[in-house]
Parts: structure tokens; sequence; C-alpha cells
């Protein structure tokens, strides 16, 4: 079966094809009829003429019900009224699949979207943030590539949390307890010690009471470990990164993201060096501005967005107290109440983006932080091998791939950047 595809549409200027697409819109206007016909590709106009097609498929065209999947035969001409500057004048109509009443209307709300989510993801918008999507992991791919990283594929089922234990997913596997992974990060650094520059693209699993538009319970994580990187290294690769793909998306995508209303000048200027503040920065300017935040705190929403509100690139949070982050960071030999990590945060409140840091290579460094947080060796027994055997310095960071979409694409809620969202509300559909 081969098909025509909308795009191709245009180079067939005057000539008579057959094209099967599902039916978008429908509008009367006397004797001339349109409908607005979409593939993956696009939408295209059809129209109708009376006395330019036969009264069945006139007729019949009249009566087909929205989102039903039709054949029309027809010359494509091109004809400035129409949308997008050429249409289809049609001679015969046919009814492939026809459609039930469509449940989903322009004025249809959230909730309902939502429980509608199978249907809702033909629309216009969401299919072009499903396109958006793939361009992103490619240039992603493409730029790990370009820096001789190897992709790896750590497992999902796992024995411990990385991130804490406060939002890991549990269960049962042939009686024991295991969880669904959080991050990757520690597979990544036994990882490293045989390919040395890795990184994986897999979902990550958290278990967020937080209902928030930036917080999914399932979400794609890009992470990447390199052996022999410190904390400075592993921030420049990370905005030389974030830097690629934004180049990429504005110079071969700019249509796409002006029709999901992004400027892709704004992406230009997404270029390193990124904007630079330490934690205790952070939380000087934050007290200025009215904040009531004592040191050792996260940063919440409202604090993001004081931070970064009309950036036009992304913010290093840097250089974070240790008692506000997991127990793997490296600790500064300047001053161990600190570690060397960043926080990457989109502007405009868009969030943290990105968390990296440099680990705790060191045997004895790592068993004492493991200690400190109370946390229980034996679960971790793998991981501190690693120290024991040959240990090299490291650093490395994960992304949120929806939370960076949802900046780049300017998305107000996270769950419209992935196609079947999942939320503490919410596993269906
Ligand atoms: O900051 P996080 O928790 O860091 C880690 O998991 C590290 N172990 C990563 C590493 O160094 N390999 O998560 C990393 C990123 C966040 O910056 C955020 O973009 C995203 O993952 N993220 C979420 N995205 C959507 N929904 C959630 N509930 C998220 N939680 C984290
Ligand atoms: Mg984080």
């Amino acid at each position: 079966m081969k098909k025509l595809y909308i795009q191709d549409l245009k180079d067939k200027l005057g000539e008579s094809v057959e094209l099967t697409a599902w039916v978008h819109r429908k509008r009367t206007h006397g004797s001339l009829l349109f409908l607005v016909l979409r593939d993956s590709t696009g939408t295209v106009q059809a129209s109708f003429k009376k006395d330019q097609c036969s009264e069945e498929s006139f007729n019949n065209a009249g009566e087909v019900a929205l989102e039903s999947l039709v054949t029309v035969k027809g010359t494509v001409v091109e004809d400035k009224r129409a949308p997008t500057g050429i249409e289809i004048r049609v001679s015969n109509f046919n009814s492939v699949s026809p459609s039930e009443e469509f449940p989903l209307q322009e004025d249809t709300g959230v909730e309902v979207l939502l429980d509608y989510r199978h249907l809702h993801l033909r629309s216009v918008r969401l299919t072009n943030i499903m396109k958006a999507r793939q361009y992103f992991t490619e240039y992603l791919r493409e730029f790990f590539k370009g820096k001789k990283f190897w992709e790896v594929w750590p497992p999902i089922f796992t024995v411990a949390g990385v991130e804490g234990g406060s939002t890991l997913f549990g269960l049962d596997y042939y009686g024991d307890k295991v969880y669904l992974s959080q991050s990757a990060q520690l597979y990544l650094e036994a990882l490293i010690m045989a390919l040395e520059k890795v990184y994986t693209y897999m979902p990550s699993f958290r278990a967020e009471k937080s209902r928030t538009p930036k917080h999914v319970t399932e979400y794609w994580h890009l992470e990447q470990e390199a052996a022999f990187y410190d904390n400075e290294d592993n921030m420049e690769f990370q905005e030389n990164m974030v830097s690629y793909v934004c180049q990429k998306m504005a110079e071969n995508h700019g249509d796409l993201l002006k029709e999901l209303g992004k400027n892709p000048e704004d992406l230009k200027k997404v270029k390193p060096p990124f904007y630079r503040m330490t934690y205790d920065e952070a939380i000087e300017k934050l007290r200025e501005e009215g904040a009531d935040k004592e040191w050792g705190d996260d940063l919440g929403a409202e604090d993001e967005y004081t931070l970064t509100k009309g950036l036009d690139k992304p913010l290093f949070v840097w250089r974070w107290p240790k008692i506000a982050k997991p127990f793997y960071m490296k600790l500064d030999p300047k001053n161990e109440e600190y570690v060397l990590n960043d926080d990457l945060l989109a502007p405009d409140g868009h969030s943290e983006i990105i968390g990296g840091s440099q680990r705790i290579h060191d045997y004895n460094e790592l068993m004492q932080r493991i200690e400190e947080e109370n946390m229980d060796a034996s679960t971790y027994q793998w991981y501190i091998d690693l120290r024991k055997y040959g240990t090299v310095p490291h650093s490395g960071f994960g992304l949120g791939t929806e939370r960076f979409l949802k900046w780049i694409l300017n998305i107000e809620q996270i769950r419209d950047v992935i196609p079947f969202p999942r939320t503490p509300r919410r596993y269906y559909p």
C-alpha cells in the first residue's frame, strides 16, 4: 500500500492525485464545501463545487463526520486563500472508514482532553510537539556521538534509590522488594570503568506527590557519566549540549517552532557561557527579593522563577550545601560543607532541567557520607565496590526531557510534551 503524503502535494501542482487522510475540519459555503484533511505531514484544504464533482460525492462529503478516514481524487491547484496556499479541487470522494461523532471539540475542558488522550493526540498542536520531541532526541544523540560517548542500557528494576527513598515506586519481584529506577546514575558509574564516557536515555520514575506543571511520575531521563571529568568539565559539557540542541532546533525547525508559538530567534541566543551563580549567591539574591530562605533550603518553584525571570539563557546554580543534596556528590575540598555540583535552571521559571555533580570516587569519603546519611551500606555494596578496583575521578548529570521541551517550546504544562502523561492522579489511558 503506497500513500501520497500531504507534504508532497506542493510538487504536484496541476496534477491529478488521490489522497487518503482524516477529516480535520469541515465547512460549507452555499454550493461550496471545504474539508481540511490531515495526515502525519500536515493539513490541506479539499474543495468541492457542486457542479464539478458527482452529486453523490458532494452529498457524502457533506455528511462525513470529523475524523473519518476518506479518499479524495482531484487536481492540486495553487490557491492563495487556502490556509497552506494549495488546495485539492475534488472530483470524487470516498469515505474509507467513517468516524462516530468525535467526543472532542474546540472548547472541550482539560480533564476530558486527558481522559481522551488517545484521541487528543491527533490535534495539530500535540502532533507538532511530538515531532519536536523526536528532533530533540535526534540532536542529543548526535551531540553525544560527536563527543564519542557510548550509549548504554541500564536496568529499570533496581535495588535501591539514588536520589533518596521518598520518591521510589516499589514492587514485588518474586517475593522480594525492588524499585522502578529513579535514575540510572549508579549503573552508569559502573559502566564508565569499561567505556569511560557513557550516556543513556530511558524512563525514570518518581513517586512525586507534587501536582505541579513540571512534575510527572514517569519521565524520559537523559543521563551522562564521564571518567576524568571534574565538575567544571561537567558544567561545560552541559552548556554545550543544551546550546547544540537549541541551535539545531532553531536552524532546522523554525516553522514548527513558530507554529507552536515559539520564536526560533530566542533559541539562537542560547549560547555558552550560561549564567552562573553559587548557591550562596542565589540565597542572598532571594533574600534581597524578600524570600524567606534558610541556608540549606532547596529552591522552590517561586525561587526558581525569581532567579530566572527574563533570562535569555539558562542559569547554573552551583556549589550547593551537602545537606541539601544526595550522598554521592563530591565534597568541595575547600569547604566540606559544600558539594561540587550544579542545577541548571531554565529561564522564566521553566525550572530545573539538569542536575549534575562530580561524584565521590574515594572509598573512605563515600563510606563516611553513607554513614552520615544513615543509609544501609549493604544495599549499595556493589556501588561501593567500584571504589576498590581502580577508582577514577568522574562526573555526570541527568536531564529531564520533558522539562527541557517544556522550556524550549514554551509549553505551560509538562504533561503536554509526553504522549501519555503519568501523574499522581492519572495512569489512564
Ligand atoms: O535532579 P535529579 O533528581 O538528579 C538525578 O536523578 C541524578 N541522579 C542525575 C544524574 O546525575 N545522573 O533529576 C535529574 C533531572 C531534573 O533536573 C529534572 O529535569 C528531571 O530529572 N526530573 C523530572 N522531570 C519530570 N518530572 C519529575 N518528577 C522529575 N524529577 C526530576
Ligand atoms: Mg535535582
